[in-house]
């Protein structure tokens, strides 16, 4: 009979993108994916440790598979992703029915892993880092599935340091993938009905600024945006730092590329960004959201925000609603920070009590919810170009798709308009979703 394997994923987009990575793993062993633990062989969750409460989630998840371990021993129980790189070892010692624990790093020898513990019920750790390789190379397969929007990584790892911030020791040092390949993946997702791709990495910016041989990020866009059937482009995430004015144009100048930026500032205060190891101050932030208005008027802009930095004062505080203010941001993720083993912050002195900070995130949330709800309505009664991208779960003949800021977008339609844009007149906006009534199929 087949085997089945059932997997979870936490966290980020670059987690879906190395899910899809460990699916083909799987795959190619001879396995099958299933929608439930209770029917698998081989159980896995793909972790986020970004902040502890996604941390004490995995431990949580992980015992609800114990009492199907207990009548199914010969279940094999797998953890990797960020919570498996950063605690090794230890996870296995922590949970003794936990069989495997594989790091950012290991994908690929999940197959001999895998085996090791079908064979001899050996359990198994792979957390060593690949620093050494001058170019990231995938799990030559991805899980074939029917989309209209893929993601393609570009580069992972993060060499900034940011001192809250636990990624650069879980997923190691920047490395890029040639542009050859990335090209070669782009056209063969378009091939397959492909049409909106977001190219990922912890800083897109910094694609191949170690390699002198390949070309830069905006160089990567434009050959990306000229490929023919591909009707959108995006990218995540992008370091103000260096947001240079090369890439800054390219909202200007490529067709295909959405009108949406998600550009963290993460504090509004020049004492706390100095703190944070941010590299840049508010002013400097300030200009390049002026300079992408300017040669695109029409960019929505999303942002990640942390509250609660160690030693963060009301006046700090008031700086980042201040900011928030000024820019608009179509959407923010809003942080209480959460201190990271190994990171500088850590270490820092605080001061501030639990109570506190919960009152100001909750201030920080009105302010945005509020600009979310002006910035939304402007779309009201707009006739919005949309990318169809399936059936929407609203019910029978509604179709969903998204506007080039993102935004999903419902409406009655046809099935067979999925995987083309169409205009859409927006009739209804809701807090997370627009409805609206199909204008023309293009
Ligand atoms: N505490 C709170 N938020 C954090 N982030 C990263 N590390 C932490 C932390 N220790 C947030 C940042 C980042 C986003 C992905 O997660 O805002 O941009
Ligand atoms: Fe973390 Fe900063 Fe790197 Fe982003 S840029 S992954 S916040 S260290």
């Amino acid at each position: 009979m087949n085997k089945a394997f059932y997997l979870e994923t936490f966290g980020c987009q670059m987690n879906v993108v190395d899910s899809e990575q460990i699916a083909a793993s799987l795959t190619s062993l001879g396995y099958s994916q299933v929608g439930s633990a209770e029917m698998a062989d081989v159980i896995l969750l793909n972790t986020c440790s970004v902040r502890d409460k996604a941390e004490r989630k995995v431990y949580g998840h992980l015992g609800r598979f114990k009492p199907i371990k207990d009548k199914r021993p010969d279940l094999i129980i797998g953890v990797g992703g960020c919570v498996a790189q950063q605690e090794g070892e230890k996870m296995l010692e922590k949970v003794a029915f936990l069989d495997l624990v594989f790091g950012t790093h290991n994908i690929h020898r999940l197959p001999e892993l895998i085996q090791d513990v079908e064979q001899n019920r050996k359990r198994g750790c792979a957390t060593t880092f690949q620093d050494r390789d001058t170019r990231l190379n995938l799990f030559p397969e991805r899980t074939v599935q029917e989309s209209v929007t893929r993601f393609v990584t570009v580069m992972q790892g993060c060499d900034n340091f940011c001192s809250y911030c636990i990624v650069p020791h879980v997923r190691g040092r920047e490395i890029s993938r040639s542009s050859a390949d990335i090209l070669t993946e782009v056209k063969g997702l378009v091939a397959q009905g492909v049409r909106e791709i977001t190219l990922l990495g912890q800083n897109v910016n910094s694609y191949n600024l170690k390699s002198d041989e390949d070309v830069t990020f905006p160089q990567l866009l434009e050959q990306i945006d000229a490929i023919e059937g591909l009707q959108r482009l995006r990218f995540a995430t992008s370091h103000p730092k260096d947001l240079t004015d090369e890439l800054i144009n390219c909202f200007g100048s490529l067709d295909k590329l959405c009108q949406h930026i998600h550009l963290p500032f993460q504090s509004g205060s020049d004492r706390i960004l100095k703190l944070m190891n941010r590299c840049y101050t508010v002013a400097e932030y300030l200009d390049k959201v002026e300079r992408l208005k300017q040669v695109c008027p029409q960019i929505r802009l999303t942002t990640d925000i942390i509250v609660g930095f160690p030693g963060e004062t009301e006046d700090d505080f008031q700086a980042t609603l201040d900011l928030v203010k000024q820019v608009r941001y179509a959407d923010a993720f809003t942080f209480l920070y959460s201190p990271r083993v190994e990171t500088a912050a850590a270490k820092m002195p605080d001061g501030q009590s639990a109570l506190q900070k919960q009152k100001r995130f909750e201030r920080l949330l009105d302010l945005q919810q509020q600009i979310s709800a002006e910035v939304w309505q402007e779309d009201s009664d707009q006739v919005l170009a949309v990318l169809v991208e399936g059936q929407s779960k609203q019910g029978e003949g509604q179709m969903f798709g998204r506007t080039t800021w993102n935004r999903i977008v419902n409406f009655q339609g046809p099935a067979d308009l999925i995987g083309q844009t169409v205009t859409v007149k927006i009739t209804g906006v809701f807090r997370n979703s627009h409805i609206g009534e199909l204008v023309e199929a293009q």
